[in-house]
């Protein structure tokens, strides 16, 4: 299960994603919001807790930038959100931080690459060497 949550500044792209996920038969739960204006880490929380906890497996979350929304996630224990614009940033965050969320701007990553870096993020393995495992040990606080 996937979540997904944005602000009103990633709401277009987030409609764009759950196309893709839908044609790809994932499954998915939306956090919202719906369009309207909203506060980007409400929504951070939402899918952050909805990862750690392990309601979900991994999780998307879209604002104008990316950049808020991947911040206020990164708070959460346990949650490492990256925000990527290409998909060799999406493989590598997998392969060596393990990332659990992706984050993305609505307002800079265009539809089509977009859906390119959430495939490359959801089809990709962590490496679970042991220097990554190590490093990413050494994250948390
Ligand atoms: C909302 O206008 C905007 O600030 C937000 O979507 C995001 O870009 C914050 O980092």
């Amino acid at each position: 299960m996937i979540a997904i949550g944005c602000d009103h500044g990633g709401y277009e792209l987030k409609m764009e994603i759950i196309k893709y996920l839908e044609a790809n038969q994932m499954k998915y739960k939306d956090f919202g919001c719906h369009g309207e204006p909203v506060d980007y880490p409400e929504y951070a929380k939402l899918v952050g807790h909805a990862v750690v906890d392990g309601e979900c497996d991994k999780g998307i979350l879209i604002c104008g930038t990316g950049i808020g929304i991947s911040i206020a996630a990164n708070k959460i224990k346990g949650v490492r959100c990256a925000l990527c614009g290409d998909c060799f940033s999406a493989q590598a965050t997998r392969e060596h931080n393990d990332a659990n969320i992706i984050a993305l701007g609505g307002r800079v990553t265009g539809p089509g690459l977009a859906v390119k870096i959430v495939d490359t993020f959801l089809n990709t393995e962590f490496s679970g060497d042991e220097r990554h495992v190590r490093r990413i040990a050494l994250i948390e606080p």
